[in-house]
């Protein structure tokens, strides 16, 4: 186990978690379509897995699962291709996140209590084994050489702690040196420790997908692929607000995402070089790409040629960057304000984004751009 200086600090975790109560799945249909995209990479990485010990499971974990909406059904296919390599062998899936994520609506959906979620893999498959684990995936957490499978969905460009605030932008895309090379850094060791902690984790011959947000070759990055930029955006909107008096000054600045993206070549380092910490635990590259997944609700938009309004689009696609976007800044307001007061103040910042978007919704689409990784574990190590 390694120490707790990487756990994520409370204050760093506070302002990370997705909106709760199923918010975050019912709203991310673009999330879910990274993965369902995808999930081939997980099929490959089943057909890839050796035969399970005697008697033991197979075990899949999903790191940074939040409700567990998003991968549902690619795990669901994953648990299928599992059952017909191994027929007669049990599946054991752990869905992690930080301590706080809703762990609640992620065992509703499982259950399929909610309405939209009815359909779960638990009812359709015998012998499959759900939970789940609290503690942020900079650490290890499973025994080791325990693991099969590890799965990671847009969940890994969160640091395990904010270098600093960012004085004059909400994110590291638009930070300047030297903060963004505090960004970097940290990133660059968080990634380390990541891919050392699945190392020890993984049985030998076990795999890793990790469709992970990141930085493309042409310098896109989630919600700038061309049009407005995203994070602008969300950063002139808050600056606005504090400027007309709205908020302080100070909680203009608290607002930073606590992530990082990484490039392909950043991803791919510690798995390329032969004198590597992670190298020499024994993981190796098996395949790296970049993609762009295009904005679900942008699409609909411009299907709809005309026949949804501009205001239509404007609230369909909000909620969308609220679901993870609304907590940082709710974090960054003086505890000293009442509840109320900040409810309001971050409804009154959703809402004037909304507007713009109305306005004149030319080129406003939260494209997403991941990095793709399958990577594998030698057989050669413990
Ligand atoms: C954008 S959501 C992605 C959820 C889901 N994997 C998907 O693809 O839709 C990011 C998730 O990563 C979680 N997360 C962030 N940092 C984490 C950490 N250090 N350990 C575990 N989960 C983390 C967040 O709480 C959140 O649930």
């Amino acid at each position: 186990m390694t120490t707790g200086s990487k756990r994520a600090t409370t204050e760093t975790a506070q302002t990370l978690s997705m909106k709760g109560a199923g918010y975050y799945s019912q709203r991310t249909r673009g999330a879910k379509n990274v993965i369902d995209n995808a999930a081939s990479m997980l099929f490959d990485a089943v057909h890839a897995l050796p035969e399970p010990l005697d008697g033991q499971p197979v075990r899949i974990a999903d790191f940074g699962a939040a409700d567990g909406g998003t991968s549902k059904k690619a795990i669901r296919d994953t648990v299928a291709e599992i059952r017909s390599r191994f027929p007669d062998c049990q599946i054991q899936i752990t869905y992690t996140d930080l301590p706080s994520n809703d762990f609640s609506a992620l065992f509703r959906n499982m259950l399929g209590v909610a309405e939209e979620s009815k359909h779960t893999y638990l009812d359709e498959f015998d012998d499959v084994f759900v939970d789940a684990c609290g503690i942020g995936f900079h650490e290890q957490l499973f025994p080791d050489g325990s693991l099969d499978l590890g799965f990671s969905a847009t969940a890994m460009h969160y640091l395990s702690e904010k270098p600093s605030e960012i004085d004059h932008h909400v994110h590291m895309v638009g930070a300047s040196e030297p903060v963004l090379e505090a960004f970097t850094h940290q990133a660059v060791k968080d990634w380390q420790n990541i891919l050392l902690a699945r190392a020890r984790e993984l049985r030998p011959g076990g795999r890793l997908v990790f469709m992970n947000f990141g930085k493309d070759e042409d310098g896109r990055y989630l919600g700038n692929t061309g049009g407005i930029n995203m994070f602008d955006t969300f950063n002139d909107l808050w600056e606005q607000m504090a400027v007309e008096g709205k908020i302080t000054q100070e909680e203009y600045i608290n607002a930073t995402f606590p992530q990082s993206y990484r490039t392909k070549e950043e991803f791919c380092a510690p798995l390329a070089d032969t004198s590597s910490p992670v190298f020499a635990a024994g993981l190796r590259l098996v395949s790296a790409h970049t993609g762009v997944v295009g904005c679900p609700y942008r699409k609909a938009y411009e299907r709809s040629n005309g026949s949804m309004s501009a205001r239509e689009f404007a609230i369909s696609y909000i909620p969308t960057l609220r679901s993870w976007s609304e907590t940082v800044f709710l974090n960054a307001l003086s505890p000293d304000r009442p509840l109320e007061e900040k409810a309001g103040l971050i409804d009154h910042y959703y809402q004037q984004y909304e507007d713009l978007v109305a306005h004149n919704p030319a080129g406003h689409a939260m494209d997403y751009v991941h990095c793709y990784l399958a990577i594998k574990k030698t057989p050669a190590q413990r």
